[in-house]
């Protein structure tokens, strides 16, 4: 005799099954929905891998610009969170991964994937998604609306980024 609660064998249980399988998928719609809507935001930018071969707006990149923006306190400020060959920047911080040698690791189509939407490889990141104007809370007013860096910048910062083997400035 099954105790009470128990689900009887046969046509009864498979019924449960179903209707907990229509639950689930509808659970997992429900999800995939939302993620879809939290990605569209990189749907400007051909992905491929973990990377975007493409330069953004057909730029190219001047990596003297890019050293540039990367230090500049308005634009990238980089050196707040990351060790770069930049000796007069105010302060070097260790918050994100040194840089110093990125070059020689990333190539350039990480390098553009991880300046314009790092959160697209790590939602939770602290690093601002630079080439992203949606999604952004954490800003001041006049960023609401505009990505921080424009294409050619973060162009002219993957120019620079790629040149970093480690030898220094
Ligand atoms: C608020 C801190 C912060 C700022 C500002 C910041 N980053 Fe990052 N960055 C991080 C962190 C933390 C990571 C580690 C990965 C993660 O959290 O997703 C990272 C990862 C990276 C990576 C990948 C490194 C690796 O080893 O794979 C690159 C490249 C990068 N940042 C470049 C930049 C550039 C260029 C700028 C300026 C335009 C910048 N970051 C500004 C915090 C920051």
């Amino acid at each position: 005799m099954p105790a009470a609660g128990t689900p009887a064998p046969g046509r009864k249980r498979s019924v449960s099954e179903i209707r907990q399988r229509v639950l689930g998928s509808l659970v997992l719609l429900a999800l995939a929905t939302a993620s879809a809507d939290d990605s569209a935001d990189c749907a400007s930018f051909d992905l491929v891998g973990d990377g975007i071969p493409q330069p953004l707006g057909e730029r190219v990149g001047n990596p003297d610009a890019g050293r540039q923006v990367a230090a500049d306190r308005q634009r990238g400020d980089c050196s707040i969170c990351h060790q770069l060959p930049l000796p007069h920047a105010r302060f070097h911080g260790n918050v994100g991964p040194d840089l110093s040698a990125i070059g020689a690791r990333l190539t350039p189509a990480q390098l553009r994937l991880r300046v314009a939407a790092n959160r697209h490889l790590n939602p939770e990141s602290v690093m601002p998604d630079y080439g992203l104007s949606r999604g952004r809370h954490d800003v001041a007013t006049a960023f609401e609306d505009r990505p921080i860096l424009t294409d050619q910048e973060i162009e002219d910062v993957v120019a620079w980024l790629s040149t970093l083997d480690g030898s220094g400035p």
